[in-house]
């Protein structure tokens, strides 16, 4: 697997060290308040599980699961594997995705929350891409920006593949011709 990456973008190390200061923000910014953490899944495993042992505030947790990309492309068409979410009424909400790219996927969910009853309904994502995106959607919290490249590990996947890898690199040509397989 590890001769599949060709750069690494970020180490666990560093990774984790700017999971604490957003870890720090947030807790700031949500003390006392009601908050529901819904996860997107299968992307936001990892840095939901690292970035939540970091926040010492009560709160609840649900996932989300939607699929949108096939191999290095968006798209566009976000599917939900369920139809229910937890009870949002009057709780402040804050999503938590791996990336975000075409913005498709952020805009689709945040839509589906709107009418929930929430009080407020923020994002939170593991990286940005410079790109133009094709939905209005920025990201409230924001852990790393990162240039428009298609990148694995740390949740990410290609075609379900090296989500296991502890850091965010960028695979090779050649393991992205095999399909990543
Ligand atoms: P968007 O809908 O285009 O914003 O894409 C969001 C989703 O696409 C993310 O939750 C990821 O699952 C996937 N995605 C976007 N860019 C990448 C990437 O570089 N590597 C792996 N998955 C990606
Ligand atoms: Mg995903």
């Amino acid at each position: 697997m590890l001769e599949d990456i060709r750069k690494i973008l970020f180490h666990e190390s560093t990774i984790l060290s700017r999971l604490d200061e957003l870890a720090h923000e947030i807790t700031t910014d949500y003390r006392g308040k009601d908050l529901t953490v819904i996860a997107i899944l299968n992307g936001s495993f990892i840095f939901v599980a690292d970035l939540l042992r970091r926040i010492p505030l009560p709160l609840q947790v649900d996932c989300l699961g939607v699929s949108s990309y096939h191999g290095t492309k968006s798209t566009g068409v976000v599917n939900f594997r369920q139809t229910t979410v937890a009870q949002l009424k009057d709780r402040h909400v804050l999503i938590l995705d791996d990336i975000l790219d075409s913005g498709h996927t952020l805009h689709a969910i945040k839509e589906r929350l709107a009418t929930e009853g929430a009080l407020s309904l923020r994002t939170c994502v593991l990286l940005r891409k410079q790109v133009q995106r094709a939905r209005e959607v920025d990201g409230d919290y924001v852990a790393f920006d990162i240039p428009n490249e298609f990148v694995v590990g740390y949740g990410l996947d290609y075609n379900e593949n090296y989500r296991n890898l502890p850091f965010v690199g960028v695979l090779t040509d050649e393991a992205i011709a095999r399909g990543g397989k």
